[in-house]
């Protein structure tokens, strides 16, 4: 693919080819600042779409008329670059139906902009955990589209992409819609690759709490299976039409994963439905939802593949729970509450994690040998 819109650079060709070579971008479509300027009427606000850890998301119209998310990282920080670079390298180099296509990027000063494909229904999380009563009715059909569609972009990620990739911050802001409900997941930003010798790299902790898995969360442990654990999340969520950033379930106050197992327990899993879901096949739900407490189990090795996620979720077996373990909960503060009946030794808090999105730029990333 060829570059365009040097025009209006003010540096040298050297100096466009210097950052050529900082982004390897050689399959990367080039913008310039201006261009992107006209194409978002001066990043008007009535054009912004979204606005998440790492920056500004604008609606904009390019040019040849195509239309494409705008999304500028803040500049000023390391950290800024270091998502750009990383999140550029790594969604160039794969294409899958369920991936936020790539258009291309500026790289102009200290200009770093990502361009995506424009999807029309915005984020999942706009969608499903909107104020109640508000937008688009999410029948139970397009959430098993979305539950579907995203197990097989990350099944890709996983299992096909070369290097494998694990994603790291799998949530509902980050699965964005197109006009007919199908997901493709976006937000690389946080995505590590594991080369092929590795099973599992020890990183300082980034991601979102509500979606992180515990072993992740408390040493470190980064494997495919934290993007499991959230995606058994993400499932909870979108068949509750609940946030699991909140903890409100219960009579004690649990969150989503903790309550699905409490009522996993007491035998009344349907409990869980989103109420304005009306009509739904009994027996799918249930499956979905014994899926989502599979993905969710506090031990790693008992998590399915995501390709065994397709599998469960697509084909009509029937999911034994008595292979179920207790699910893994992640609490930022120390709590009493469990969602089983023992207590587990997973609570106490962290005190290196901090925040609701959960950064670690500086962070040495150790590959540990299979
Ligand atoms: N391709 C897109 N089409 C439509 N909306 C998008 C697109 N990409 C991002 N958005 C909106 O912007 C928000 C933030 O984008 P994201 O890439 O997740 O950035 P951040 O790193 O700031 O979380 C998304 O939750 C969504 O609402
Ligand atoms: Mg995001």
């Amino acid at each position: 693919m060829g570059f365009c819109c040097f025009g209006a650079f003010e540096s040298s060709k050297e100096k466009s080819r210097e950052q050529e070579e900082e982004i390897g971008t050689s399959n990367v479509k080039l913008f310039s600042y201006n261009s992107l300027r006209s194409a978002t009427s001066l990043f008007h606000p009535s054009n912004k779409v979204g606005g998440g850890g790492f920056g500004v998301v604008y609606r904009g119209i390019l040019r040849d008329g195509t239309r494409a998310a705008i999304k500028i990282l803040s500049s000023d920080s390391k950290q800024g670059t270091k998502e750009f670079l990383t999140e550029i390298n790594m969604i160039s180099t794969v294409r899958h139906p369920n991936l936020v296509q790539l258009i291309g990027c500026c790289v102009e000063d200290k200009n770093r902009i990502l361009l995506y494909e424009y999807l029309e229904n915005n984020s999942l999380s706009s969608v499903l955990l909107r104020p109640k009563g508000k937008g688009v009715h999410l029948d139970w059909p397009k959430r098993v589209t979305i539950c579907m569609g995203t197990a097989s972009g990350l099944a890709f990620l996983h299992e096909e992409a070369n290097p494998q990739i694990v994603h790291r911050d799998i949530k509902a802001s980050n699965i964005l819609l197109d006009e007919n409900f199908h997901p493709k997941i976006g937000d690389f930003g946080l995505a590590k690759l594991f080369p092929d010798n590795v099973t599992h790299i020890s990183t300082r902790v980034a991601g979102t709490v509500g979606y992180l898995a515990p072993e992740y969360a408390m040493l470190g442990q980064l494997t495919k299976k934290a993007d499991v654990y959230s995606f058994g999340v993400l499932i909870l969520e979108i068949v509750s039409g609940k946030s699991s950033s909140m903890a409100a379930f219960g009579e004690d106050l649990l969150v989503l994963v903790e309550w699905a197992w409490q009522l996993k327990e007491e035998e009344r899993l349907l409990d869980l439905v989103d109420p304005e879901l009306t009509e739904y096949p009994a027996a799918e739900m249930l499956r979905f939802i014994k899926v989502a407490l599979f993905c969710t189990q506090a031990a790693s090795n008992h998590r399915p593949s995501m390709k065994q996620v397709l599998d469960m979720l697509s084909k009509d077996v029937n999911l034994n729970e008595k292979l179920l373990t207790e699910a893994g909960v992640y609490r930022r503060y120390t709590s009493q509450h469990t969602g089983g009946k023992e207590t587990r030794g997973n609570k106490q808090s962290n005190p290196s994690v901090s925040s609701n999105h959960l950064d670690s730029f500086q962070s040495v990333t150790t590959i540990l040998p299979r």
